[in-house]
């Protein structure tokens, strides 16, 4: 299929994401751009929308969808038994990067949920994929915009170069400006339950709700038979085609560890120095947010630059850099060096 180009600047080109709004409110599957990476949206009302969704990135078919929505109006439409933690979230971090998983209702289609009787739910802070919602008028179903498996989209660049040809149409726009994607945190069971850390952070979860539990797949692999909290744990996951190490030590000591490592690149912080082999920068150690923008850009760049194995300097896991190192670790296959 041939897919549509819809370049646009910003929310204010109505007649543009009106054309979007109207492929998705008949069946179709449009790239939008988001806060954190582009989504890939359908209705999340359509079954075979949805299954275009799966079929475009090669998704295992047991990974459940998060569901985009514009106001705390549709919230109960897609939601049931809310509780009011949840309005405590919504209140504080929504719209914005943060994903909740509650009860389902059965307006979610079958193929949005998997199986499961819960549905993610997301308020984006993006003005353009608010206006296509509101424009649409339906919860959209966005999985990231990449081809499954691989680093997730950061621009309207990486969604053609992974889906041209077979999505409807990219809503072409800027670079996004978080660069990770949502957190997803569980309101279902017990007690609150982090699931995919992202920008926003443990730390303010736990001001909100109180103890947060930290699913252990976040910083760890699945075990044989292990059942996953977040099903999209259980992947292999932002991992270019070179083998990527995770190495963790100080700037002098990733010096030394990677000088003699001739054929490979050097990923590391502004503030690393002395390094003698390729070397790209991800941002700043001080500062994890640039790492979070930068990371699946330059994880794309170490396949585009022909690197077969690449060694990159682990953020630390606090605030958003947890949210870095959950993704690095899978990028790496769990290959940890520790210095
Ligand atoms: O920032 C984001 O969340 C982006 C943008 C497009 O909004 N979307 C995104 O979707 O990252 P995706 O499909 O790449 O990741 C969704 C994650 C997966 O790990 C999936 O397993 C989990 O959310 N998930 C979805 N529904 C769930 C549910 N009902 N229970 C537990 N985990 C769920
Ligand atoms: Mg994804």
């Amino acid at each position: 299929m041939e897919t549509k180009i819809i370049k646009v600047n910003d929310a204010n080109d109505t007649d543009k994401l009106t054309v979007a709004a109207d492929i998705l409110k008949t069946g179709g599957v449009v790239a939008i751009p988001t806060e954190t990476v582009y989504g890939l949206a359908a209705s999340a009302l359509d079954d075979s929308a949805i299954s275009a969704v799966f079929a475009a990135k090669g998704r295992p078919q047991d990974n459940p969808l998060i569901v985009h929505i514009d106001s705390l109006d549709m919230l109960p439409f897609v939601a049931r038994d809310i509780p009011k933690s949840a309005y405590a979230l919504a209140e504080k971090f929504w719209p914005g990067p943060l994903t909740m998983v509650l009860k389902k209702t059965d307006n979610i289609c079958e193929s949005v949920s998997r199986g499961l009787d819960t549905v993610a739910v997301r308020m984006p802070s993006d003005n353009i994929a608010n206006k296509i919602i509101s424009l649409s008028g339906l919860p959209l179903a966005a999985p990231s915009a990449n081809i499954s498996g691989k680093p997730s989209p950061t621009s309207a660049t990486h969604v053609i170069e992974d889906l041209s040809g077979k999505i409807d149409a990219v809503v072409a726009a800027y670079d996004c400006t978080v660069g990770v994607e949502s957190t997803v945190v569980s309101l279902v069971g017990k007690k609150p339950r982090l699931l995919r850390p992202g920008a926003i952070t443990a730390e303010q979860l736990s001001r909100v709700l109180g103890e947060v539990e930290i699913d252990s797949a976040v910083l760890n692999e699945l075990k044989e038979g292990q059942k996953a909290a977040s099903p999209g744990m259980k992947y292999k996951h932002y991992a270019p085609w070179a083998t990527v190490y995770l190495v963790e030590g100080s700037s002098d000591k990733f010096a030394e560890f990677v000088n003699d490592k001739a054929d490979a690149v050097a990923v590391g912080f502004l503030e690393d120095k002395n390094i003698e082999i390729p070397f790209m920068v991800y941002g700043s150690e001080k500062q994890e947010i640039t790492l979070a923008q930068n990371l699946f850009k330059v994880l794309r760049d170490i396949d585009k630059k022909g690197y077969k194995t690449a060694y990159i300097h682990a953020p630390g896991k606090k605030g958003v850099g947890l949210a870095v190192y959950n993704r690095l670790i899978r990028a790496a296959a769990f290959r940890v060096i520790e210095l």
